[in-house]
């Protein structure tokens, strides 16, 4: 049977290196794996008062997303040494209610990807920090530094060209999938 994964992109940058890395997953995944990704440009800031049996469509929307997805990749850059507001703000949309939220019991890949070689871990700690407290399990942690060398465009197919990359995603979308 089909495995839908989730791909939510905590960048809104149109050349996003996480978008991009993103749009190289299906070509790395193993058969009869779906990968789709939610829009998060139209998820609301975060508001309690809104957060009601009728929330925002995109929050409904988000949610549905969620719930029926099999696993999920989250792809976010890492900002001020920590997780930007776009992140944050559709994890804590999909968190709640607490431990009752659609964001608790998944499996999730998290990439953190950037320019710089060396750096990343931080904003990947605190985005594990935040979907551990949840109840989720992050099954594959990368930085992927030096992004925008590894990800190439080519005749209009997302590709990654570095081995070593390629062969971590390949291996972190089968064990997200276990
Ligand atoms: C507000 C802001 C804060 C940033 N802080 C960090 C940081 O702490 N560490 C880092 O490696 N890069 C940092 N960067 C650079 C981002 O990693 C880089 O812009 C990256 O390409 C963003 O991801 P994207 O290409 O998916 O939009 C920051 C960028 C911005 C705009």
């Amino acid at each position: 049977m089909t495995k839908t994964v989730l791909c939510l992109v905590g960048s809104l940058r149109k050349n996003s290196m996480n978008g991009l890395i993103v749009a190289a997953l299906p070509a790395l995944a193993p058969p009869d794996t779906m990968l789709v990704q939610f829009d998060v440009a139209q998820v609301p800031l975060y508001n309690q008062d809104h957060d009601n049996e009728t929330p925002p469509d995109a929050i409904a929307a988000l949610r549905l997303a969620v719930a029926q997805a099999d696993a999920i990749v989250i792809a976010t850059p890492e900002y001020n040494h920590s997780i930007p507001a776009v992140t944050k703000n559709f994890i804590d949309w999909a968190s709640r209610p607490f431990m009752k939220g659609v964001l608790t019991n998944k499996r999730i890949m998290v990439l953190v990807c950037g320019p710089v070689a060396t750096s990343g871990s931080r904003g990947l700690a605190a985005t594990r920090q935040i979907l551990e407290l949840l109840g989720n399990t992050v099954s594959t942690a990368l930085t992927i530094g030096g992004a925008h060398e590894k990800v190439k465009n080519v005749d209009g197919q997302v590709l990654v060209v570095d081995s070593e990359l390629a062969q971590q995603l390949r291996t972190g979308l089968i064990d997200l999938l276990i």
